[in-house]
């Protein structure tokens, strides 16, 4: 089976009852039978702690964390401000060593960054001087892609996200969600394999960020990644992903890992739904 004949992506076609997805092959996607990768967990951490030296004393940020993102799993983080989400993503991302137990990426003791990971900040933090295909092809070089395929790949990606018509603008040409997007496409530049998203969508309006959300669907649909990702919006964590995991105040730790029941792909009308607004309550209950 070759990887276009095995590989699917979801793409979202409007008619008249709005939006609806369906399937097709998409070239992007790594083969499912790819023998080279770990079938089980990508990421797990292991009664992780950081504590943080600075003049003033230490803080510590979080303290016995234990949990695992699947392989092609989807996991969300909510929690109250300052309780160790963004550091708990540099600890998966290799920015920041735990100071008690360890933090894995299929099985191996994470160190420093690299190159099966691939992070999203709530600013994309693009390059003014540089175009939008140019902001996407920044990796390429630290990666060592040869540059072709990485420029092919870059094309590819921006298609994905919907903005091929855009390539050769530059940044302050683009609206917020648009820049946001961009930074998607630079992320996926790689092929990462876990995806460390820190509240990507919190500078957007309201309207962008859930136009963004379903987009963020449909791409991690056609790429079977697995995804961190932090927020502080319980209905967003609920819609995307297959578990939510909620952290205590400072120092974290996680106090609820919910499975979301949902059944995909999640269209505007599940918002609505009583299974949604069930489970947005039940988390509400932990950040009270
Ligand atoms: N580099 C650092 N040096 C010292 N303390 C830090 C550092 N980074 C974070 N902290 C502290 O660690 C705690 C957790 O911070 P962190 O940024 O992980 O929280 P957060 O859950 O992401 O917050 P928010 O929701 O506001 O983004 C805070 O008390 C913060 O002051
Ligand atoms: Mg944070």
């Amino acid at each position: 089976m070759t990887p276009e004949t095995d590989m699917a992506t979801v793409f979202r076609t409007q008619n008249e009852h709005g939006s609806r997805y369906t399937v097709q092959a998409d070239p992007l996607r790594k083969a499912a039978d790819d023998t080279s990768e770990s079938p089980v967990a990508a990421l797990r951490a292991e009664g992780a702690g950081v504590s943080y030296r600075t003049r003033r004393g230490q803080t510590e940020a979080l303290c016995e964390v234990n949990l695992q993102v699947g392989d092609g799993e989807f996991v969300a983080v909510l929690g109250p401000s300052g309780c160790g989400k963004s550091t708990l993503l540099k600890l998966a991302a290799g920015l920041v060593a735990p100071s008690q137990g360890r933090v894995l990426l299929d099985g191996h003791p994470i160190k420093a960054p690299g190159r099966d990971t691939g992070v999203a900040f709530q600013k994309p933090n693009l390059l003014p001087w540089k175009t939008v295909l140019g902001n996407v092809l920044l990796p390429a070089r630290t990666l060592k892609l040869p540059m072709a395929e990485a420029c092919q790949r870059a094309a590819r990606l921006l298609d994905l996200v919907g903005l091929s018509a855009f390539a050769r603008h530059y940044p302050n040409e683009l609206s917020g969600g648009m820049q946001q997007r961009v930074g998607i496409a630079r992320m996926l530049l790689g092929d990462p394999r876990l995806l460390l998203m820190d509240e990507p969508f919190a500078a957007l309006d309201a309207l962008t960020r859930e136009a963004l959300t379903f987009e963020l669907q449909r791409i991690w649909l056609s790429q079977s990644k697995s995804v961190l990702f932090i927020t502080h919006s319980i209905p967003e964590a609920v819609f995307l992903a297959d578990r939510v995991i909620v952290m205590s105040a400072r120092p974290g730790r996680v106090i609820e890992d919910f499975h979301v029941m949902l059944p995909r792909p999640r269209l505007p009308e599940t918002m609505s739904s009583v299974q949604f607004v069930g489970a947005c309550t039940h988390l509400r209950s932990y950040l009270q």
